[in-house]
């Protein structure tokens, strides 16, 4: 069966790092979308944290069709409703509720739960969802506890978030079963309010560079 998470594979392929984002205003959309790309990056995740997230992620869409984005912080019904309808490519939650798995329906499939220990991991895996994010990755036992892992469900494959930087992505990403990294630094809510684009796309690339070597 063909997942519809098989484009953020291969976009993940292209480049693993996953910026998680915190935007204030929807013209910060367009602009960072551009930086984004222009670091080398091909996906992106819009956390509904802000009253802006919705308007952001079709901003994103309509600025920068080519890269995938995200939305993040999902929670409930209605956050799944209004990413789909703002053109969302995925969805990410820090975990998962009776009542979020019931409202996602078809969109199962495009949603990365977050997860923190093995039974978690085999429930989300049991109910069809294909990729996990260990989420808060330094807390959940970070690239030790992804090692571990690997031995009794190598099926599995993780997105880890949360502590994740300049300083340990490259750790995380030479793990088989980590398909991404995600996390805020490429572009913190204080670059993205001073509009430090060409920051941004400096630390992209930096960043993808240092996991090339
Ligand atoms: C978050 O919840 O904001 C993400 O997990 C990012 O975490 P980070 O700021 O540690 O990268």
């Amino acid at each position: 069966m063909t997942s519809s998470l098989t484009s953020l594979k291969l976009a993940a392929a292209k480049a693993p790092i996953v910026p998680v984002l915190v935007i204030g205003a929807v013209e910060q959309a367009a602009p960072l979308a551009k930086a984004l790309l222009d670091g080398g990056l091909t996906i992106a995740e819009v956390t509904l944290r802000t009253p802006a997230g919705v308007g952001a992620i079709e901003a994103m869409k309509a600025a920068a069709p080519e890269l995938m984005v995200g939305a993040g912080t999902v929670l409930n019904g209605e956050d799944v409703r209004c990413s789909m309808d703002a053109g969302a490519d995925f969805l990410v939650s820090p975990g998962m509720s009776p009542g979020l798995l019931a409202a996602l329906g078809k969109h199962k499939l495009l949603m990365i739960p977050g997860v923190a220990t093995a039974s978690e991991a085999m429930s989300r895996h049991e109910e069809g969802f294909e990729i996990l994010k260990l989420f808060p990755a330094s807390i959940a036992g970070g690239v030790p506890a992804l090692k571990a892992l690997a031995g009794p469900l190598p099926h599995l494959q993780f997105m880890p978030t949360g502590g994740v930087g300049a300083d340990n992505a490259g750790d995380y990403l030479a793990l088989p079963n980590v398909v991404a990294v995600g996390g805020s630094w490429i572009a913190t809510q204080a670059d993205v309010d001073a509009g430090d684009w060409a920051g941004i796309t400096r630390k992209t690339k930096e960043a993808l560079s240092a996991i090339s070597r």
